[in-house]
Parts: C-alpha cells; structure tokens; sequence
C-alpha cells in the first residue's frame, strides 16, 4: 500500500469548511484505492498571523516541503486588511508560492453540461467550453522590483526575464500537447515592452512544438473574446496579473467561481486550491460550494500522486452530484432538484465516489 503526506492549509472564512469536504471525498475513495493518505496540518493567512504574527510561519513551509502535495483552502479577510503588507494574508500566500518554487498555475474553465443554464451567458455560447488557463504565478508585477509608495506615489513594476517565460511557455505547450494542441499567448505588447519580451519568447519556444499552433492575443481583446466567443480557446498562456483576471472572468463561464479547481506546480511540490477566495461574508453558514475544492483534491490526485483513477472517480461523482440536480446555494437557481449544504453536498460526492467503479 502506498502512504502519501498531505499538507492541509485550511486557512481564513470558509477554508475550514471546504477543506474538511475534501478530505471526506478522498478518504471515501483511499480505502479500495491502493494508497493510504496521511494528513498534516499547517497554519497560514490571518489565522496563522492571529497566534503568531506571521501569515507564513516557517514551519508551513518545512512541512509543505516534506510532504508529497499540499491542499489549500483560502486565506484572507476583512479583519486583515489594515495590517503592514508584509503581514496581511496575501502577503503569507505569494511568499509560500515563491518557497515551493510553484511557477504554473493550471486553471480548468469547464463549463458542465448539467450547469448550462447557470452561466450568466447564453447556453449556445458556453455549452462545451473547456479552457486551460496556464497562469505564471510566482514573477510579473506581483513580484517586480522596484515597488514601494509614499504618500503621494505608489509603484510597482512588471517584469518577466527570458528564464521564467521559457519554463511557463513549456508548460503550456506540453499541456496542449494532451489537449486540442493550440495555445493562446496573452500579453500587452502593443504598450509594454516586457510583454514584447513575453511574445517573443513564446513565438521562439513554440518552434519545439510544431504540432501546436500559437496565436497571441491582447490581454483587452482577450477578455472580450472570453465573453464572445470563449470556445475559440484551449490553452490560455497567461502572465501572472492578466492570468489572475482573466481566470476569475472564466470561472463565471462555468456558473459559479465555487467550481473551479487549481493546480501550482513547479520544481518542488505543487499547491492544490480553488481559484476562489475565503468569502468571509459566508464562512461559518455551511453554504459555501465545496466543489472546487474536491475538484483540487481529484488534481492533486492526478497530477501530484499519479492517481489517475481516483481522480477519475471524484470527477465522474462531482458530475453525477450535479446531474442529479444537487445543488449548493450559490447554484440554486439552475435546475436544482435538492439545495444542500457544504457538508451535503461533501458527503453526496464521496458517497458516489466511494461507488463508482472506473
Ligand atoms: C488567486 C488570488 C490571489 C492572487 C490573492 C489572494 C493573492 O486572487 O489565487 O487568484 O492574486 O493570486
Ligand atoms: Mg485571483
């Protein structure tokens, strides 16, 4: 039997509560798997400054580093937001993504059939849409220095070498290779000359991989097209801050931003999350979707424990749930035949999990 370290980051709002759903889930499908998983807690975001003044306590980063993958809740909250930078949640976030080296950042948009009338889009335009956006997640003007304010002045700079955009350029022309083998660019090059640097190198990159054809597209353009005509996409190649805007706006293509998973991988190990925030405004309700976070857990699956199946079965039972017209609050309004609560809608999915047979 094969043994596994987790590291569990609940974090801050409804962190806990999705968390906690997809651990249900994987420990519904471990037991006939031949694996056994083993968790480990970690603190971070405003719960972890709270007891101890750091939002990324260096044992976080010790015990993520030692363990096989890390699943991550969400951090963040009003109650923070006046703190020093460097204290705020947000800050503990970025530093863990630049510890563990994360440089790609995997958002599927899929718009499932059972939730077509749930997109505020019309069901024509979204049915079948399948887009992976491959967002750089640890450079770009996240990152850049110099950045600072005064009173009167705030600065930050964008800035990408040609090192980071080849690795995330690979990584995305690999992941089209398992797809529709087209990859997107998204960029500002007609105002930014770090974007030129950005198209450039993709352009040079992509003559690795002649079975995939490049386009680029404005970063303006591209969101307007998401919302045109979002099936023209596959891979969406993203630098950090367009690939943070861009996929929020795709989450929406799909229904609800409690849907979509994520995957940060790079050198060391990856960070498995939602692409959704702690919504602070809902925690603690057992309303929250715990979907995206089971759809993390089925990536985490995949692609940090090569658990191909497993994955598998919590994804055919996440679609069954929805199929069965099981819907959390967020999706009530689009054919629900049962509203359920987080820890529901957690326990629905397990125990189709638990039966499916791949
Ligand atoms: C995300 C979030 C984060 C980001 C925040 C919480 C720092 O919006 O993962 O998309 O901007 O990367
Ligand atoms: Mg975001």
């Amino acid at each position: 039997m094969k043994n596994y370290k987790i590291t569990l980051i609940k974090g801050d709002g409804i962190g806990p509560e999705i968390i906690d759903e997809a651990v249900k889930v994987l420990d519904a499908i471990s037991t006939d798997e031949d694996f056994e998983l083993k968790y480990d807690e970690a603190l971070m975001g405003g719960c972890a400054y709270d007891i101890t003044g750091d939002p990324l306590p260096q044992e976080t980063i010790d015990k993520s580093l030692a363990s096989d993958a890390v699943l991550f809740g969400a951090i963040g909250g009003q109650k923070w937001d006046s703190l020093e930078r460097e204290k705020r949640p947000e800050s503990g976030l970025l530093r863990f993504r630049k510890e563990l080296e994360v440089f790609a950042n995997l958002r599927p948009a899929v718009v499932y059939d059972e939730l077509v009338n749930a997109s505020s889009l019309k069901p024509e335009i979204i049915q079948g849409v399948d887009i992976m956006v491959v967002r750089e997640l640890i450079g770009g003007i996240y990152f850049g220095e110099p950045k600072g304010r005064d009173e009167n002045k705030g600065w930050n700079t964008m800035v990408y070498t040609r090192d980071e955009i080849v690795r995330i350029a690979h990584e995305a022309f690999k992941i089209a290779m398992s797809r529709d083998k087209r990859v997107c660019s998204i960029d500002k090059a007609n105002v930014l000359d770090v974007s030129q640097l950005w198209r450039d190198v993709v352009t040079e990159v992509a003559t690795e991989y002649p079975e995939v054809t490049l386009t680029h597209m404005y970063v303006d353009n591209a969101a307007m097209q998401l919302i045109l005509n979002p099936k023209q996409f596959d891979v969406m190649l993203t630098g950090n801050i367009f690939g943070d805007i861009l996929s929020d706006e795709a989450s929406m293509l799909s229904g609800s931003i409690g849907l979509l998973p994520s995957a940060s991988i790079g050198s060391k190990i990856g960070v498995y999350e939602p692409i959704h925030g702690s919504a602070p405004d809902i925690a603690g309700q057992g309303i929250a979707n715990p979907i995206a976070t089971i759809a993390s857990a089925s990536m985490m699956l995949r692609y940090a424990l090569g658990e191909e199946r497993a994955a598998d079965r919590i994804d055919a039972a996440i679609k069954q749930a929805l199929s069965e017209g099981y819907r959390t609050k967020d999706l009530s309004a689009f054919d629900a035949k049962e509203i359920c609560s987080t820890s529901e809608m957690g326990s629905i999915i397990a125990n189709y999990a638990a039966k499916c047979t791949l």
